[in-house]
């Protein structure tokens, strides 16, 4: 007996021009920023990866070289460093070059996420799909997408991730109204009855907020085909989601681990101390530092 399809691709958006980042982001994607010593993306493929997703297709726009050279072998860099007998650093140079096989496509015109997220249609074909946005960061310690991928495979339809989130902070937020589900994992599986993008405080029907993974039928291709531009003139996902609502089960997983969005200034910053003071070589000089450096403030 075949069950239903497995969820075996990742796509990655990493096509968004990064406004809030300039001028870091003028000439080369945020998603290549780097995170203590690797940049964003690396991060999300290796999650994507650790999910069973080695099959990963990145949305790339006018930026995209440095996206796919840092996934492409460097045969000079890696004879140089064998030649030193540096097979730590060779090891790290290998490893972003055979973590999957990444295919590319290009939006062309950045017209939104439903709209980045459309251009996947042919690669993905008819099966479930996850999507992971290139600059949010879900920490290795606290596992998600595997959980969202088990939801997808026992209940269909799609699966998005939510996040609580201060009150007054919702309307920077895509924001899920839900039910509780039987058996709903202590209230960390919900069911979403309503999505709206951005709302205002005062409209919104919740404190959870959507963050950026999901995993989605195939169906919503359909849907983003029709889906006109909606909040900031972009083609919302989150509109398509919503439109799925109508016709298919939409669950939402509630995510209560470390997550950074490296698109934002202060969260990236937060993002590059935090992940380097848990680190075994950087953490403990940081550490140190950072308590002096805090204490002749004070
Ligand atoms: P954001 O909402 O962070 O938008 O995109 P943005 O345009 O990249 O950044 P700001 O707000 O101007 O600073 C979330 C994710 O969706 C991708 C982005 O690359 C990011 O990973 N995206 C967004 C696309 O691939 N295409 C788009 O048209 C928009």
């Amino acid at each position: 007996m075949t069950g239903p399809p497995r969820v075996t691709k990742a796509v990655i958006p990493a096509a968004g021009l990064g406004t809030r980042f300039l001028p870091a982001t003028k000439a080369s994607p945020k998603e290549m920023l780097p995170v203590v010593d690797q940049p964003a993306i690396q991060y999300v493929v290796e999650e994507a990866v650790r999910a069973g997703l080695d099959d990963v297709l990145m949305i790339t726009g006018r930026n995209k070289r440095p996206l796919e050279d840092h996934f492409d072998r460097v045969v000079e860099l890696e004879h140089q460093l064998e030649a030193k007998g540096d097979a730590a650093k060779l090891a790290l140079v290998q490893e972003a070059s055979e973590l999957a096989t990444i295919h590319y496509v290009r939006q062309g015109d950045p017209k939104g996420l439903g709209h980045a997220v459309l251009a996947a249609a042919q690669h993905v074909g008819q099966e479930p799909f996850a999507v992971l946005l290139g600059d949010d960061l879900i920490d290795a310690r606290d596992p998600l997408l595997e959980l969202m991928i088990e939801v997808q495979a026992r209940e269909g339809g799609s699966v998005v991730a939510l996040m609580e989130v201060p009150h007054e902070a919702i309307s920077l937020y895509g924001c899920a109204a839900v039910e509780a589900v039987d058996g709903g994992a202590g209230g960390d599986v919900v069911r979403i009855t309503g999505l709206v993008e951005k709302p205002p405080v005062d409209e919104a029907p919740s404190d959870l907020a959507v963050i950026g993974r999901y995993v989605l039928s195939p169906t919503v291709f359909d849907v983003l085909r029709t889906t006109p531009p909606g909040r900031g003139g972009e083609i919302q996902l989150t509109d398509a989601i919503e439109t799925l609502i109508a016709t298919e089960p939409v669950h939402g997983v509630v995510f209560r681990g470390r997550r950074y969005d490296t698109g934002d200034r202060l969260d990236y910053l937060k993002a590059v101390v935090q992940l380097a003071a848990d680190r075994e070589d950087l953490g403990p000089p940081l550490v140190a530092w950072l308590s002096e450096w805090l204490a002749a403030r004070a």
